[in-house]
C-alpha cells in the first residue's frame, strides 16, 4: 500500500494539532503544508521537517502529488478552500464549522453531490475520545434504558478579560455566532453522535459579557494573551455566553450552556445522559472516566481499559488502563478514522463513517443558526 499524501492549509493554532497528528499516523506523508503567513509556515515546516512549503492555496492545489488537504483556516475561508479542494479533485478534512452560515455549508453539501468519489470530513473530534465511544455504544445496548434527559456544559476562560482578542470577535470572520459556533458545535455534535439522536428544537439565550474589548494592533495567536500597547476599541456583537434548552427526535429533552468567560476553566466539556434506569456521565478534562450512576444499587467509575470496554471504544484506546489518553489522542483518532475510511475505499453515498460528514456539519449549522433566532426572537425554534 502507497503512503497517502497530505497537505494541510493553515499552520496556527489548530494546525499545529493537524501536522503531529497526521505524523502519528503510520500510512500517511505529510508532504505540505501553506499559510497566508509564509514566515510561520516556512517555521513550521523547517521545524516539523515538512518537504515542501506554499503561500497560498493555488500552489497546494497544484502540487499533483497532494491527495488530500486539510483545512485549518480561519472560518471565513473553510467555504472557499473547501470548495477549491473538491473541485480540484481531492479529499478534505476541514476544521469545524463546516462555513460562517447555512447558505455556505448548505451549498458545500449540494457540491459534494458532483464529486461522489470524494470523502469529505469536518473535525468534530470529541466523538472519538474511547470512552465517548463507550457511552454511545452503552446507550445503543440499552444499558441506561430509555434516554430521557441530557445535559451538560463547554466552558472556557480564555476570553475573560476585555484585553482578550482573536479573529474569533469579528463575525465578518467567524460568523454570526461565536461561543456556540466555536464550542457549543462540539457538544452539540458529541450529544447527537453518542445518543445517535438529533436536536430538532431549541430556545435558547446568548449573552455578550463584554460589550466592548481593547483590540490590539497585531495578530493575536488563539488561547493566547495580547501583550499590545496600540489597541482600538472594538464593539462586540457575538455572544460569550448562551444557554440552550432542546428537544431530540427520540423524545429527549436537554440544556446546554457554553461559555468563553467562565474564569478556571480551559476546555470543560462534561455531558450527562439520565436514562430511565441509569446515568452515564463524562468530562473531556477527566477523559479516562466515565461515571455511571443508579438509584437501586452502588454507582461506580468506569476507567478507560483496552481489556474491559466495547470493541468500538477498545478500536480507540492504545494505553494499557493508567496511562491518560486525552485531547490529543482523540484528535488523532478523529483523523485515523477518516483516513482508514479512505484508504478501505469507502463511499459517502453507501458507507456511514463514524467521522462527522459535511451533512452533519451542515446540520450543527443550521443548529447555532436556529440558536441565534431563538435567543433574538425569545421563542422556541424547530429545525
Ligand atoms: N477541532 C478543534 O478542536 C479546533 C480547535 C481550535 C480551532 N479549530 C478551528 O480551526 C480553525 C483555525 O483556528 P485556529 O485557532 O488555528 O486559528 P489561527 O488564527 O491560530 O490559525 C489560522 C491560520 O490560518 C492562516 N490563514 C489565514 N488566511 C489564510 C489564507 N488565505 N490561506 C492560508 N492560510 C491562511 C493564518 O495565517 C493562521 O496561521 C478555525 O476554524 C477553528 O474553529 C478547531
Amino acid at each position: 500500500m502507497q503512503k497517502i499524501k497530505v497537505g494541510i492549509i493553515g499552520t496556527g493554532y489548530i494546525g499545529v494539532s493537524h501536522i503531529e497528528a497526521v505524523r502519528r499516523i503510520g500510512f500517511l506523508e505529510l508532504l505540505a503544508v501553506a499559510d497566508a503567513n509564509q514566515a510561520l509556515a516556512q517555521k513550521k515546516a523547517k521545524e516539523f521537517f515538512i518537504p515542501r512549503c506554499y503561500s497560498s492555496l493555488e500552489e497546494m492545489l497544484a502540487d499533483p502529488d497532494i491527495q488530500v488537504i486539510h483545512n485549518c483556516t480561519p472560518n471565513n475561508l473553510h467555504f472557499d478552500i473547501n470548495k477549491k479542494i473538491i473541485q480540484a479533485g481531492k479529499h478534505v478534512f476541514s476544521e469545524k464549522p463546516l462555513a460562517r452560515d447555512s447558505h455556505e455549508s448548505g451549498a458545500l453539501v449540494a457540491l459534494l453531490q458532483a464529486w461522489p468519489q470524494t470523502v469529505a470530513a469536518v473535525n468534530f473530534n470529541y466523538r472519538m475520545n474511547p470512552l465517548v465511544q463507550e457511552m454511545r455504544q452503552r446507550i445503543a445496548a440499552g444499558s441506561l434504558g430509555k434516554v430521557n434527559l441530557v445535559h451538560g456544559s463547554y466552558l472556557q476562560d480564555w476570553l475573560l478579560f476585555d484585553t482578550d482578542y482573536n479573529w474569533r470577535l469579528e463575525p465578518e470572520i467567524a460568523g454570526v455566532s461565536r461561543c456556540i459556533a466555536d464550542i457549543g458545535s462540539h457538544w452539540m455534535d458529541a450529544v447527537q453522535h453518542l445518543t445517535g439522536a438529533r436536536i430538532t428544537a431549541v430556545c435558547a439565550d446568548l449573552l455578550t459579557v463584554i460589550p466592548v474589548r481593547k483590540k490590539p494592533a497585531g495578530q493575536v495567536e488563539t488561547f493566547s494573551v495580547a501583550h499590545s500597547d496600540a489597541w482600538e476599541e472594538h464593539q462586540i456583537t457575538t455572544e460569550d455566553y448562551g444557554a440552550v434548552l432542546f428537544k431530540m427526535d427520540n423524545g429527549a429533552h436537554g440544556v446546554f450552556c457554553a461559555s468563553e468567560v467562565s474564569a478556571g476553566h480551559g476546555c470543560y466539556i462534561d455531558i450527562e445522559i439520565n436514562g430511565s434506569q441509569a446515568t452515564l456521565k463524562w468530562n473531556q478534562e477527566t477523559a479516562d472516566q466515565l461515571w455511571m450512576g443508579f438509584r437501586d444499587q452502588d454507582n461506580h467509575l468506569v476507567m478507560r481499559d483496552p481489556h474491559s470496554m466495547s470493541p468500538e471504544a477498545r478500536a480507540l484506546s492504545y494505553l494499557a488502563k493508567g496511562h491518560p489518553e486525552g485531547w490529543n489522542d482523540a484528535f488523532k483518532n478523529n483523523i485515523a478514522s477518516f483516513y482508514q475510511y479512505l484508504a478501505a475505499g469507502k463511499k459517502l453515498q453507501t458507507d456511514q463513517p463514524d467521522f462527522a460528514t459535511f451533512a452533519d456539519a451542515d446540520y450543527i449549522v443550521q443548529l447555532t443558526e436556529a440558536i441565534v433566532q431563538s435567543s433574538k426572537t425569545r421563542q422556541w425554534v424547530e429545525l
